[in-house]
């Protein structure tokens, strides 16, 4: 029997969503080789033990959340402490998506504590989670990617003019991106030029940093990416729809019930169906991601595959995405979770 820490919660925007995750991976792990702890972190950063009848599934409307007075968890150079005594724990499978628990900090937070963790490390975490440097590890590696300019929050205050200009050859729409932004906060669509500085000022309001992409027309498309037996193997890749009311896959569109579905297969050829898998494992190597992570991309009319980002801690619940993938393909949930702690484990 090893004993499993599940992390969920943390002082980022997807806290709630990390509650469902958690309560996913909870539900389906396998308990007749895996002992669950719960472990909450809250809004304000502080990690509890919940008990494992913690609610983290949506009730009455209301998103599940990490609070109240439980039991305070110490970390240190040799572990996980509870009231002075030492949590005995074999792995960590911290369920957090977006800042913190996905960009490298939470993962250096691990590092430090000696105890393996179920997915990517510090450096590939930081290295997918900002766009601008992810695309550059993508497009070293061959893949395609939208043609884009990253702008910092000093070069725009100093000269927006010069950033006006040299967005130019970028043609129109747009898309203006916090670099190292998740559920499509920070991100706007511009389709006039008199609404760009706008957009630049909404995207830096999340981050110093700015991806500015020509927008693709095409379909959005995902494949999921899980390392079995020290392999990583590719999905059957889904195609998201989205209601045709959203301009493009944004935070409402995602969150709001309804609003997106993913259609599994996505209905392309055998043939791109291949080249989008093989990218995604090129893709998940050039980032050096370990474990898991869905790798996003569009694929356009005439069957161009470019690649739009990686998540490597990508939403978990049973019916997310990741999951509902590798259904398809032939591993089910229970068995994806097996396989993560099998990984993770075996480092
Ligand atoms: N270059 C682009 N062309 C077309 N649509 C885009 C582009 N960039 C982003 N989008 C749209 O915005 C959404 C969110 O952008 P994305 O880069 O995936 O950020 P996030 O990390 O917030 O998911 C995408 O799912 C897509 O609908
Ligand atoms: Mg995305």
């Amino acid at each position: 029997m090893k004993r499993v820490a599940i992390l969920c919660g943390g002082p980022g925007s997807e806290h709630e969503i990390s509650c469902l995750s958690a309560g996913g991976v909870l539900s389906a792990i396998n308990r007749g080789e895996y002992e669950p702890i719960l472990i909450g972190i809250s809004r304000q950063g502080d990690w509890m033990v919940l008990p494992l009848d913690y609610p983290l599934s949506l009730e009455n409307g209301t998103l599940p959340s990490v609070s109240g007075n439980y039991p305070e968890v110490t970390r240190g150079k040799n572990g996980i402490t509870v009231d002075g005594a030492q949590l005995v724990v074999d792995v960590i499978f911290p369920v957090l998506h977006g800042t913190y628990g996905e960009d490298g900090q939470l993962q250096s937070d691990l590092d430090q504590l000696g105890i393996p963790y179920v997915g990517s490390g510090t450096v590939a975490s930081e290295q997918a989670m900002d766009k601008s440097d992810a695309k550059t590890f993508f497009s070293s590696a061959g893949i395609a990617i939208a043609p884009s300019i990253t702008v910092t929050e000093n070069e725009w205050r100093r000269s927006p003019s010069t950033v006006t200009q040299s967005i130019e050859p970028l043609g129109m729409p747009l898309f203006v991106k916090a670099s190292r932004g998740g559920s499509s906060r920070g991100t706007v669509k511009v389709k006039e030029l008199n609404t760009f500085a706008a957009a630049m000022d909404e995207a830096l309001s999340f981050d110093s940093k700015v991806l500015i992409e020509s927008a693709i027309d095409g379909a959005e498309v995902e494949c999921a990416v899980l390392e079995i037996d020290g392999t990583p193997q590719a999905s059957i890749p889904g195609k998201v729809w989205i209601d045709p009311q959203y301009e493009f896959y944004d935070y409402q569109a995602k969150y709001l019930d309804g609003a997106t579905r993913i259609d599994i297969p996505a209905p392309f050829s055998a043939e791109i169906i291949e080249k989008i898998q093989s990218y995604a494992l090129i893709a998940f190597k050039a980032i050096g991601a370990r474990g898991l992570a869905r790798v996003d991309f569009f694929v356009t009319h005439d069957g161009e595959i470019i690649i739009n980002e990686i998540n490597t801690m990508p939403g978990f619940t049973r019916t997310s995405a990741y999951p509902k993938m590798w259904q398809a393909t032939g591993i089910g949930y229970s068995e994806v979770i097996t396989h993560l702690l099998q990984s993770a484990l075996a480092r």
